[in-house]
């Protein structure tokens, strides 16, 4: 297994490339199975997470198409179209949706399309259970049959999809996301009442608008769904990664240096952003370009409590805890999403951190951070380990098991190094 070596202390500078949203990506690349006309994506990211899911795609008979890596000379992100008019399966395998929880989002596609889906569980994954029930119960108020059988979902609706209300308990994407593109071919209208709102789900919705649905209320908790017979052809460029931009954001401040990142915005950060300017890090805005920047400045400690969208993120709680351990004071982190979200924090103790974990609630009391060898356990936390170890002053970090990293962070290291910062990956044996 490939390792990161990182040697700590540089004060990162110059300009970064933002790449397309992992997490808007998945969910649009299932969208393509619910069409029998071309789907082109632009900005797809070249991260893991994509190639699964465009493998599993591949089994179900959908044709990918690659259409160069980019838009001009700036290549940058992905161009692949879809086309999805001859599916010859409607089963997701375990050894493919084990790898990628995400691959669930292809139960209500599958199911809008063709009136069937075998889409084995996902199972839980370090940062928690995640179960699927709310994805189960909204496709069976839509009026499918679900049965659980060895480990499989197998969903029925022979005569199709039927619109309903679908009032969500709790705020969840996926949940959301399922619902969504089953909706869409269902007969008649659908409401989706307390509906996650992330940006990501705003970029789903607008891509299937574009493809020829009807939704109202995009970018609201309330999403109005009339299904249609079919979808036309579409191309569609995926917004930019707004983890991604957050976990650099961070990697200017943490090093107390002046990054630029490019082809992105703030737009969908503003609980965030408004954290790091109350730490005291300095963040400005100008067209498709960020700047950041913490230089020398003493920061200042603060609380945090994770939440859904527009709220402070939770998949930036861990690159946000590695920045509160280098700043003197007691700052809180209080994880409300996932149960079980601080996977990375014995990590950040063995490299020096001094934090107390009460339940739900991470205690910071910050300082400085050695370099050690450490172990990735989720994809955020191990952004938080790389990020702890830019900070750690002429010090060397291992990091095993680095292939969490690579389902999310494109080019991570190539990208870290053209900021300054002595990083490079060891292959594993
Ligand atoms: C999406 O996961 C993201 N993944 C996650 O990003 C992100 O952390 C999460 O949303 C929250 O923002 C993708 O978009 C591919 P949820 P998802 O359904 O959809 C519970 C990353 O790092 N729940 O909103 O799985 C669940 O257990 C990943 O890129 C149920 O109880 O998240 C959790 O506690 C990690 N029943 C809460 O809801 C259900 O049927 C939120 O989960 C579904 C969810």
């Amino acid at each position: 297994m490939d390792k990161l070596r990182i040697v700590g202390g540089t004060t990162l500078s110059g300009r970064v490339s933002i790449s397309g949203a992992k997490n808007a990506s998945l969910p649009i690349m299932a969208a393509s199975i619910l069409s029998d006309n071309p789907l082109t994506l632009k900005n797809l990211p070249h991260v893991a997470d994509i190639l699964s899911m465009a493998n599993l795609l591949a089994t179900l008979g959908v044709k990918l198409t690659m259409e160069g890596c980019g838009e001009g000379e700036n290549a940058q992100g992905k161009v692949i179209t879809f086309d999805a008019s001859s599916l010859n399966s409607v089963v997701a395998p375990y050894d493919l949706v084990r790898k990628m929880r995400a691959s669930i989002l292809v139960l209500g596609p599958l199911l809008a399309r063709t009136g069937y889906a075998k889409v084995s569980l996902p199972g839980g994954c370090a940062i928690g259970a995640r179960p699927v029930d709310l994805h189960l119960k909204a496709m069976e108020k839509l009026g499918a049959e679900i049965e659980i059988d060895k480990g499989y979902v197998s969903a029925k609706a022979p005569n199709g999809l039927v619109g309903a209300d679908i009032n969500f308990p709790i705020v969840t994407v996926g949940g959301t996301e399922n619902a969504l593109m089953a909706a869409v071919l269902a007969e008649g209208r659908t409401r989706l009442i307390n509906a996650a709102c992330e940006p990501e789900i705003e970029d789903l919705a607008n891509c299937l608008n574009t493809m020829g649905a009807k939704i109202e209320g995009v970018g609201t908790s309330e999403l109005i769904i009339d299904g249609v017979e079919s979808l036309s052809s579409a191309t569609h460029r995926i917004i930019p990664d707004r983890i991604e931009t957050g976990t650099y954001l961070i990697a200017g401040a943490i090093t107390r240096g002046s990054i630029i990142l490019e082809n992105t915005c703030l737009e969908h950060l503003s609980f965030f952003v408004d954290k790091l300017r109350e730490i005291g890090v300095i963040i400005k805005e100008k067209e498709d370009k960020v700047y950041v920047s913490a230089n020398k400045k003493e920061l200042r400690c603060v609380d945090i409590t994770t939440a859904p969208y527009p709220g402070f993120p939770t998949d930036l709680q861990a690159q946000t805890m590695s920045l509160l351990c280098t700043v003197t004071g007691k700052s809180s982190i209080r994880e409300n999403i996932f149960e079980n979200r601080f996977m990375h924090v014995p990590e950040l103790i063995r490299m020096g951190a001094k934090i107390s974990l009460d339940n739900h609630t991470a205690s910071i009391e910050g300082g400085k951070l050695h370099g050690a060898e450490v172990m990735a356990t989720d994809l955020r936390a191990s952004v938080s380990l790389v990020l702890a170890a830019l900070s750690a002053d002429k010090e060397e970090t291992l990091i095993n098991r680095i292939y969490h990293l690579d389902r999310g962070y494109e080019r991570i290291e190539s990208k870290i190094r053209t900021l300054g910062a002595k990083i490079d990956r060891l292959k594993g044996s």
